[in-house]
């Protein structure tokens, strides 16, 4: 699959946080980076279809523009930034809502078992029958994600997926994300800020930075001293490690970049 994204342009009233994105994004995982407030989130709700920016979206050459609402919600799982928790329903019955496109009016064997196997996957089975409202923020950004991934869909799209996620977790989520990614030839695309992630698990990086695509391409392309001091403005010093993925230590803020 293809994901192509051309002269996407948006504004929130008259507001531009977008402006002329042209990307093209294949089957693996790209992460979206750059500065708080830069557009990220933005961006990935123009893909999902919730905000309707000026330009085109293809997903192999069809514009997501003419897709219906179902068919969309089966080809693109989106986990938002922000998770609402506060409701009473079960783990469980929260992960099977996430297949609600495909469910009837029973809920059948294999949607059981594929939620089953997610709650396994992402180590939280043993919450299945606990309530949301029960839950810590971390394990509710395991539920989230998971009410995802049930859809099976083939692009994701993740906000900060592991905002809330402990260090061991943090990994566990990604290697996973990684490994569906090639298994089901998925394109995913996950707005970040830990760049030392980024560099590991990305297979792509774009870096937005005032309304723009600055730079993108293969982390150690993209993740040098010079970007990360433009984008940011924060001095650092980036070296490699033993797996050829680049390494980054802020030093210090440099505020000479305005
Ligand atoms: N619903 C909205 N209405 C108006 N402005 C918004 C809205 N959502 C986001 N913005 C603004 O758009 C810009 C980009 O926001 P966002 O895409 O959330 O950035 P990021 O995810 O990179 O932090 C910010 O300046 C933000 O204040
Ligand atoms: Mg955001």
């Amino acid at each position: 699959m293809k994901l192509c994204i051309e002269g996407l342009t948006f504004a929130y009233s008259s507001r531009t946080v977008l402006e002329q994105i042209n990307l093209e994004v294949n089957s693996a995982i790209t992460v979206v980076i750059g500065p708080n407030a830069v557009g990220k989130t933005t961006l990935l709700k123009c893909i999902c279809g919730m905000l309707k920016p000026r330009g085109r979206i293809l997903l192999d050459g069809r514009d997501i523009g003419t897709f219906t609402g179902k068919e969309a919600a089966r080809i693109v799982g989106y986990l938002p930034q922000e998770i609402y928790g506060g409701t009473a329903l079960t783990v469980l019955e929260a992960v099977l809502l996430g297949k609600l496109h495909s469910l009837r009016w029973r809920v059948s064997d294999d949607d059981l078992d594929i939620t089953l196997e997610v709650l396994e996957e992402l180590g939280i089975a043993n919450l299945a029958l606990r309530s949301l409202r029960e839950l810590s923020g971390g394990q509710r950004q395991l539920v989230s994600i998971a009410q995802v991934l049930v859809q099976r869909p083939g692009i994701l799209l993740m906000d900060e997926p592991t905002s809330n996620l402990d260090l061991q977790h943090q990994l566990e989520i990604l290697t996973l994300i990684k490994r569906m990614t090639r298994e089901r030839g998925l394109i995913t695309i996950i707005a970040m800020h830990d760049l030392n992630l980024a560099a590991r698990y990305a297979d792509n990086i774009v870096v937005l930075h005032q309304g723009r695509v600055y730079a993108s391409g293969r982390p150690a392309s993209v993740l040098t001293a010079e970007v990360i001091r433009a984008v940011y403005g924060v001095e650092a010093r980036v070296s490699v490690d033993g797996d050829g993925v680049p390494l980054i230590t802020p030093v210090r803020s440099v505020r000479d970049t305005k």
